[in-house]
């Protein structure tokens, strides 16, 4: 039988979201205040072959795909031979990516010749005056290119993180559901989790799953796709007759934790097991300390085990503790 890492509740973590930096290129309102936040030191940031040791630890123990995340990571130098070692490691593990997609344009090529299989790029307007409030820099025809970029290198089909913000951008989601008439994308709609304290934008911004689909039927009748495969956070959908496909990710009015198959290691090398929950397992500590790597897969065997049964977002005070979601990754 395969090796599996199965946590209290029969959930097998087959799925790490990696995060190699806490850095980024962008300052989203929805992510980090103007000034951005102050960024980790660079002897608290893992090195490559820290990271990649973990990694091939993580193999060892069942996972089978691995999410490259930051902050943004492709801000970091050296990323593209860092993906080439981890699809080259013994288990050949699926890798992907979760990128704002400003440098793919320029990466995307080398990313798919790395050995990269699939993009997912948030994007959260189509609108370049927007795009440049939202995220306080330019950039929107660059995410486009490398959107493109990304088709083209075989990274495909590529998802498309749309955060919608009543007040915002919630206008745009019809504009971003139309792009699966033309496209072989899969364009997905993520309920916004007002989950760090201080963000611009107040949790009333959220647009609930119910107000995302209705403006998603407006567009052409909605044809549910089945999910297959393992789990995801996203409900799926299809106009008749579209290359692209639709999702709905209803973060926090009904969440998909009884299927949840991942784990998170940040970018100083703690794990976390659930996104929404303070609590982080030290691996950078006993890496350092000269552990073994069955003492590597012992402390995530220790953080399957505190793997909690779900977020408690109903409860206020929950949140991403003392991290914000885009230093964890998503
Ligand atoms: P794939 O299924 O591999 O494509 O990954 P994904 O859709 O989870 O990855 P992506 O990085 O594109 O994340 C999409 C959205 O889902 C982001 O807003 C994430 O923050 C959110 N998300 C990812 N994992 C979790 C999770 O464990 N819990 C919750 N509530 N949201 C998550
Ligand atoms: N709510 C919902 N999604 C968020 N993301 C970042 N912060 C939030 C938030 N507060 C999304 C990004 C990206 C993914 C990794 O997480 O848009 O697509
Ligand atoms: Fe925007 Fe993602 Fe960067 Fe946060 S980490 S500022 S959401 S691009």
């Amino acid at each position: 039988t395969p090796v599996s890492l199965a946590d209290r509740f029969g959930r097998h973590l087959d799925y790490l979201r990696l995060s190699i930096t806490d850095r980024c290129n962008l300052r989203c309102r929805y992510c980090m205040p103007e000034e951005g936040v102050a960024s980790l030191g660079h002897d608290a940031v893992l090195r490559y072959e820290e990271l990649l040791r973990i990694a091939r630890v993580a193999c060892g123990l069942g996972v089978r795909k691995i999410r490259v995340t930051g902050g943004e990571p492709l801000v970091r130098k050296g990323v593209v031979g860092f993906i080439r070692d981890l699809a080259a490691l013994p288990q050949k593990p699926e890798i992907t990516l979760t990128t704002n997609g400003l440098r793919l344009a320029e990466l995307a090529e080398e990313l798919g010749t790395a050995g990269m299989s699939r993009v997912n790029v948030s994007l959260d307007t189509l609108r370049a005056d927007r795009f440049r409030d939202i995220t306080r820099r330019d950039g929107l025809e660059r995410v486009l290119a490398g959107i493109a970029a990304a088709d083209r290198a075989g990274l495909g089909p590529v998802k498309i993180n749309m955060v919608p913000i009543a007040g915002v951008n919630e206008d745009e989601i019809e504009e971003f559901a139309r792009l699966t008439l033309a496209h072989p994308w899969n364009v997905r709609f993520i309920e916004f989790m007002p989950v760090s304290g201080d963000l611009e934008y107040a949790p009333e911004r959220r647009v609930p799953v119910e107000r995302i689909m209705a403006a998603l039927e407006r567009v052409a009748p909605l044809v549910e796709e089945p999910r297959t495969g393992p789990a995801g956070p996203a409900r799926l959908y299809r106009y008749a007759g579209a290359p692209g496909g639709l999702g709905v990710i209803p973060a926090v009015s009904s969440h998909f934790c009884g299927e949840c198959n991942r784990l998170r290691v940040t970018s100083d090398g703690r794990i976390r097991p659930c996104l929404f929950s303070g609590e982080e397992i030290d691996l950078r500590a006993a890496i350092r300390a000269g552990a073994s790597d069955e003492e590597l897969a012992a402390i995530f065997r220790r953080a399957a085990h505190v793997k909690p049964d779900r977020h408690h977002l109903e409860d206020s005070s929950v949140g991403t503790g003392q991290r914000r979601m885009g230093q964890i990754g998503g």
